[in-house]
């Protein structure tokens, strides 16, 4: 049977990367993001080279804005009905933005777009993915999280960060702590919630980065494939599904911060999460 995929943020950097994997390796992939057009692009050119190398699976682009609950609602309903099985969700999609700015829902943008709009995708994906035998949740977090404090009266506030850098940090920290109180919540159901980082990777997330800084750090920055090899590692090798709820780094378990690791905190998130959606999503 052919695996159907997900992929937030499919078309371009790492997960552009692992959806030509996924794709290589006969899956159905569907890539998300907010730029149709540049989506049904990327699906087109990895359809393309797959079909050269001779692969099967198959690849298909859907628009979705993260940062808008409603439309995040529409597409979980329109993928519920479409789809009988769900066995991999990557929630990759991600930004960063130079000083921080408010979505239309009032939610600081980072953490609204990659905490928030995934925790709500996956409150609506949620029965198909129970419902799908070995499924598997990867979620891109990163090494930024050790800088990151969670500061729940900034959620709703953007000008209380000091730094767009802490903003992100905060974000990237709330991926793992939702990665692991995911694993904890739907591991009884045979589906595998892992994350990882892939490094310091040349992408078009950077590109808000003051002229200067992004110069310098570009130096560092290498390629996307190598970005994407843990994730698709994740997404694909059985091996991988030995490992629930970790944050992984080279295909292995890595430190996290201590707030990372401090499951009262994954759970407080988690409440304050639901609550803010239930009520953002009440009033539009
Ligand atoms: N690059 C690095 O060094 C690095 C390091 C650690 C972690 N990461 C993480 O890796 C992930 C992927 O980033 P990348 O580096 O590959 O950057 P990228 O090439 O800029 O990819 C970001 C993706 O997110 C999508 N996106 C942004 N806002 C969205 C929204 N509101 N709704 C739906 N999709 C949205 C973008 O597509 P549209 O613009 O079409 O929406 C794009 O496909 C992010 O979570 C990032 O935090 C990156």
């Amino acid at each position: 049977m052919q695996r159907q995929v997900l992929i937030t943020g499919g078309n371009s950097g790492i997960g552009y990367e692992m959806a030509a994997a996924c794709v290589d390796q006969g899956d159905h992939v569907i890539i998300a993001s907010r730029d149709l057009a540049k989506s049904q692009a990327a699906a087109e050119t990895i359809a393309q080279e797959a079909a050269t190398t001779g692969q099967i699976g198959t690849i298909e682009a859907l628009a979705l804005d993260l940062g808008d609950l409603a439309d995040v609602d529409r597409f979980a309903a329109r993928l519920g009905q479409r789809l009988d099985r769900l066995d991999v969700a990557i929630l990759n999609a991600g930004l960063f933005t130079n000083g921080t700015r408010a979505l239309g829902n009032g939610l600081e943008a980072m953490i609204g777009i990659m905490h928030f709009g995934h925790f709500r995708l996956m409150q609506g994906l949620r029965e198909l993915l129970v419902a799908t035998p070995g499924a598997r949740v990867v979620v891109t977090a990163s090494v930024a999280h050790k800088l990151g404090r969670l500061r729940f009266e900034t959620f709703d506030a953007p000008k209380k960060h000091w730094t767009a850098i802490q903003a992100y940090a905060q974000a990237k920290l709330a991926n793992i702590l939702f990665t692991r109180e995911l694993a904890a919540r739907l591991g009884e159901h045979d589906v595998v919630v892992n994350c990882f980082h892939p490094g310091a990777i040349a992408t078009g997330i950077w590109t808000e980065l003051p002229g200067p800084i992004r110069k310098l750090f570009g130096t560092v920055l290498t390629d996307t494939r190598t970005g994407a090899d843990t994730g698709i590692w994740l997404a694909c090798d059985d091996a991988a599904r030995q490992h629930q709820g970790q944050y992984l780094v080279g295909r292995k378990p890595a430190s996290i911060s201590r707030s990372a690791g401090d499951s009262d905190l994954a759970r407080r998130l988690w409440r304050d999460t639901e609550q803010r959606l239930e009520a953002l999503t009440q009033t539009g």
